[in-house]
């Protein structure tokens, strides 16, 4: 049975990764910070906790030890662009730092007992910034435009050089995704929970930071996937993981409005500069061809599909 360690469990992705690992015989672990913090994803019980933090050197460096995982998946850190503008630095250290922490457990675990441990890292499409070109592929130039996006390419980075250095580490650099389990600080949820509330009268209206971003939304489980299959290749690489189409914000709250019966919807909506961004990047469109043609993966849902899913989930929370 192969061992997994999951850092960020708890998050959307480390929980679908979590359900799929485990249906596919998986042994699986997760780091999480405490037993109980709220807001976060429930674990599932066959999954084996350990309390830890990320920037705990010495406490990861052990973990790792006694697990002996053939993967390391590190799904944990700040996820949030707006909130790294907050917190510049604690996003640098438990995004950026903390990869070299766990580069460095597996690597150790390689050289003390030849275990051939492999890492696949969550690295982000918000490290190439304002897009210079249609496409974002694993060639384009990195240039980030926001803590966050400066935070990932430090990890992104550590994880080249570690694989330049032996280690299979991978990156699987993540264009936006979404699932029912999206928490509400992300633009997705956030239209998907309140135009649920608005369609019972429970909400007078919306409030967003601009309508006008574009980003390549995809289904999360999709995404989880990727990183399996990416953990399971022969040659560790970057793979770009992106449905390769783009769609603004104005066109996901469209939808959403739509599955619940409400064609007119601009006077439910309003702009407010609090939930813009010093620096935005106007559109991310993915080239995600490496993936689909040497590892056979392809997105399973279209944008309509996956807003009609979220939206359903916020509405049956309230009836
Ligand atoms: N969160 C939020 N709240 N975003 C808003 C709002 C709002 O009220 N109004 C407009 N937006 C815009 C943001 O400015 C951005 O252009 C877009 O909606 C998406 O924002 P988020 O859903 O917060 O996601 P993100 O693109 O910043 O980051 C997500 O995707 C990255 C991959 O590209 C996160 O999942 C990151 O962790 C991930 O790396």
């Amino acid at each position: 049975m192969p061992i997994a360690l999951v850092t960020g469990v708890t998050g959307q992705d480390g929980s679908y990764l979590a359900d799929q690992l485990l249906a596919e015989g998986w042994e699986v672990h997760g780091l999480v910070r405490s037993l109980i913090v709220e807001g976060e994803q429930e674990v599932r019980s066959e999954v084996t906790r350990h309390v830890g933090d990320l920037v705990d050197e010495d406490r990861l460096i052990g973990l790792v030890s006694d697990l002996s995982p053939d993967v390391v998946f590190n799904l944990a850190g700040i996820s949030s662009v707006a909130f790294s503008w907050k917190e510049p630095v604690k996003t640098g250290v438990i995004s950026g730092v903390a990869v070299a922490t766990l580069l460095k457990a597996c690597w150790q675990l390689r050289e003390s007992r030849g275990k051939e441990v492999r890492m696949v890292q969550a690295s982000s499409s918000e490290m190439f910034g304002h897009p210079t070109a249609e496409l974002q592929s694993e060639m384009t130039p990195l240039a980030p435009v926001s803590p966050y996006g400066a935070a990932k390419v430090f990890g992104h980075q550590l994880v080249a050089i570690y694989r330049e250095r032996g280690l299979h580490a991978s990156s699987v650099i993540l264009f936006n995704h979404e699932s029912p389990r999206r928490p509400t600080t992300f633009v997705t949820r956030k239209i998907t929970s309140e135009v649920a509330k608005i369609s019972l009268g429970l909400s007078q209206s919306l409030s967003l930071g601009t309508l006008d971003a574009a980003r390549d939304w995809g289904w999360a489980p999709d995404y989880v996937d990727a990183m399996v299959r990416v953990a399971q290749a022969p040659a560790a690489k970057d793979y770009v993981v992106a449905t390769g189409i783009a769609h603004t914000v104005r066109e996901f709250v469209n939808a959403s409005f739509e599955a619940v019966g409400i064609t007119d919807w601009e006077h439910l909506v309003s702009l407010d500069p609090e939930f813009a961004r010093p620096t935005e990047v106007t559109v991310m469109r993915g080239d995600s061809s490496r993936i689909r043609t040497e590892l056979g993966w392809h997105p399973t849902k279209s944008l309509d599909e996956i807003v009609a899913l979220m939206t359903a989930h916020d509405l049956s929370l309230l009836v």
